[in-house]
């Protein structure tokens, strides 16, 4: 489903330049579920932007589905994450002027489908938000716009959902909840499913688990986190 070969990247702040990732490389397979770990500030969420072509490495490749990232054009990357990567950001991205239903809407609406309202409103169901459905982010818990943020990234039924720290916000009980929607997803439509996660619980539930470590990632134990 996705490859990543011999990731470098490194970011300058200043006249300093931080290496992150050096020398990264990752084969996911389709339908395989995959917990990455590590410490903060260790690059998860970097990889994560890297994989979904967000963030540009300064060197390696990303091969997804056979097309290398980099032969595609930005608006052709947008367009292949936009219908078939569903993300979850650690910090949500959620639109503030657009409610909930809009918010998780949107990527059906900009892709001119119909259908986006009902489609959106039963996934808020789904992750217990029917009756917040009209409500804005800001007036909204952490863990609601977590959740929020979750129904979106699963709107296009995509086949591969990148999540980064998913269940960080969430009580152990709505974690779980969530989490089961996750796998339940994986499990119906064969979509390939990434998390970021420091919950040992949450990592022993992916058929594989890796650890990123000085900018490499190793195989890793469930109880690496
Ligand atoms: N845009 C940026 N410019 C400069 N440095 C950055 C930038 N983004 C991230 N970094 C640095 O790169 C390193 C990796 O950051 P990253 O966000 O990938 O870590 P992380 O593993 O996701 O951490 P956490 O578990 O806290 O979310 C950190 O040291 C961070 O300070
Ligand atoms: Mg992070």
């Amino acid at each position: 489903m996705i490859r990543l070969e011999n990731i470098h990247l490194a970011y300058t702040a200043g006249d300093r330049t931080i290496p992150v990732l050096e020398d990264a490389s990752l084969e996911i397979g389709s339908g395989e579920s995959l917990a990455i770990m590590g410490p903060s500030g260790s690059g998860k969420t970097s990889l994560l932007l890297v994989m979904t072509g967000l963030e540009s490495p300064d060197s390696g490749s990303i091969v997804f589905d056979d097309t290398p990232l980099d032969t595609l054009s930005s608006d052709a990357r947008a367009d292949l994450r936009r219908d078939r990567i569903g993300i979850v950001f650690q910090n949500f991205h959620l639109i503030p002027s657009l409610s909930a239903c809009e918010n998780v809407a949107l990527p059906m609406d900009i892709a001119g489908e119909r259908g986006a309202r009902d489609h959106a409103a039963s996934l808020l169901d789904r992750v217990g938000l029917g009756h917040r459905k009209d409500h804005y982010p800001n007036a909204m818990s952490g863990g609601e716009r977590q959740r929020v943020a979750i129904a979106r990234a699963l709107i296009q039924r995509p086949s591969l959902v990148v999540a980064d720290e998913p269940t960080g916000n969430l009580d152990n009980q709505t974690g779980d909840t969530i989490a089961d929607l996750l796998f339940e997803l994986n499990q119906e439509n064969d979509a390939t499913l990434v998390l970021v996660t420091h919950d040992p619980s949450l990592a022993g539930r992916c058929q594989r688990r890796v650890r990123l470590h000085e900018g490499q990632l190793h195989p890793a134990e469930q109880y690496d986190v």
